[in-house]
């Protein structure tokens, strides 16, 4: 059977993007074939279009080894695979399918470890903005970061995807959080709750003589030196996303800073799992955080909400919405 899906052969900027009839994913034992009805855009698409960073190539060094991308995806159960216990037919479920993607088309499967039903209080655009982010969140604020009350935290970045949950669950864990992005962000950082906040294009975080107990960074384009400079002694900095120049240095320095400082510069590596993803529905089933939907756009519109990613424009997150007549 054919489907509808926005396909990339090569990696390029939003224009190498085409919808196209493709053929439907055959399913597995151990998967779930989910009619998407929504899925929301992260940055790690944005990587798999452009190539970059270099380990955006894992897979795939000449040309992309997922021709469709979009990984947080909501939709309905369409079909099971022989193996799959905990859902059936009918059901509306959303999860993270970046080990695969596949979410910008009509139809993705997904492995069934990678699914959580979606409460009925929630859209399927609602459930579809949490996945990546939120999880990326909870394990550099809560277990990584480990944050106390009255701690100080900077999160850079935090007017996107992931930052958007770090300011909003740093808040809840008690911290003062400084939020650092683009000018266009700084109401909007405000808005998520942070107390204060940097524009990175008019002042540099790490040389303004503040400390932090916790930086968790969703860009690091800076040397491990800065991050060092702007922490308090035994403080901790987590790189989320970077260049491969970037993450390579934190590799291969930190160990050493961390034994002649105490202060510690590492990569955070999300370990996708269920328990996290469901805590983080739970809190914004109950409004303790709140994700932010910056602009919708139907399916064939994915290259525009790319492109409006890539301009460093959007807030919070976009979200594609895939099945318009059926987005309850
Ligand atoms: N470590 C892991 O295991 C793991 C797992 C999944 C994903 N990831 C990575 O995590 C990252 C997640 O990003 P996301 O989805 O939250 O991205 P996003 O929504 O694009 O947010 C990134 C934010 O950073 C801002 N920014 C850009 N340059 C900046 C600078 N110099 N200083 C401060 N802020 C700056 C961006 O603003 P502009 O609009 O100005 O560009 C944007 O608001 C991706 O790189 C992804 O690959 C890592």
């Amino acid at each position: 059977m054919k489907m509808k899906a926005i396909v990339h052969k090569k990696y390029g900027l939003p224009n190498v993007l085409e919808l196209k009839e493709v053929d439907r994913p055959t399913l597995k034992k151990n998967e779930v074939l989910i009619n998407v009805q929504a899925v929301s855009v992260n940055r790690s698409d944005w990587e798999g279009l452009t190539g970059t960073p270099l380990y955006a190539r894992f897979g795939g060094i000449l040309r992309p080894r997922h021709k469709i991308l979009g990984s947080d995806i909501a939709g309905h159960v369409e079909m099971i695979g022989k193996n799959v216990s905990r859902f059936q037919p009918g059901d509306e479920v959303f999860g993270d399918t970046s080990f695969r993607m596949g979410g910008f088309a009509d139809y993705v499967c997904a492995l069934e470890e990678t699914l959580v039903l979606k409460p009925t209080s929630m859209t399927f655009e609602e459930a579809a903005t949490i996945p990546q982010g939120a999880v990326i969140a909870l394990q550099g604020i809560r277990d990584k970061g480990q944050v106390q009350p009255g701690q100080k935290v900077l999160v850079n970045g935090a007017g996107g995807g992931a930052g958007m949950f770090a300011v909003q669950l740093a808040k809840l864990y008690g911290a003062e959080v400084t939020g650092v992005d683009n000018t266009g962000k700084l109401d909007f950082m405000l808005s998520l709750g942070a107390d204060h906040v940097i524009d990175y294009t008019k002042e540099d975080f790490t040389k303004n003589g503040k400390l932090y107990d916790l930086i968790l960074d969703v860009i690091a384009n800076r040397s491990v030196f800065a991050y060092k400079r702007a922490l308090r002694p035994n403080g901790s900095y987590f790189a989320v996303g970077g260049s491969a120049a970037r993450l390579f240095q934190i590799l291969l320095l930190g160990p050493w800073i961390r034994r002649t400082s105490g202060k510690k510069i590492r990569i955070l590596a999300v370990q996708p799992n269920l328990k996290d993803l469901v805590h983080m529905t739970e809190l914004c089933e109950a409004g303790k955080i709140v994700p932010f939907i910056d602009k919708r756009y139907s399916l064939n519109e994915v290259p525009e909400a790319l492109q409006y990613l890539g301009e460093g424009r959007v807030k919070g997150k976009v979200v594609i919405i895939v099945n318009l007549n059926n987005n309850a």
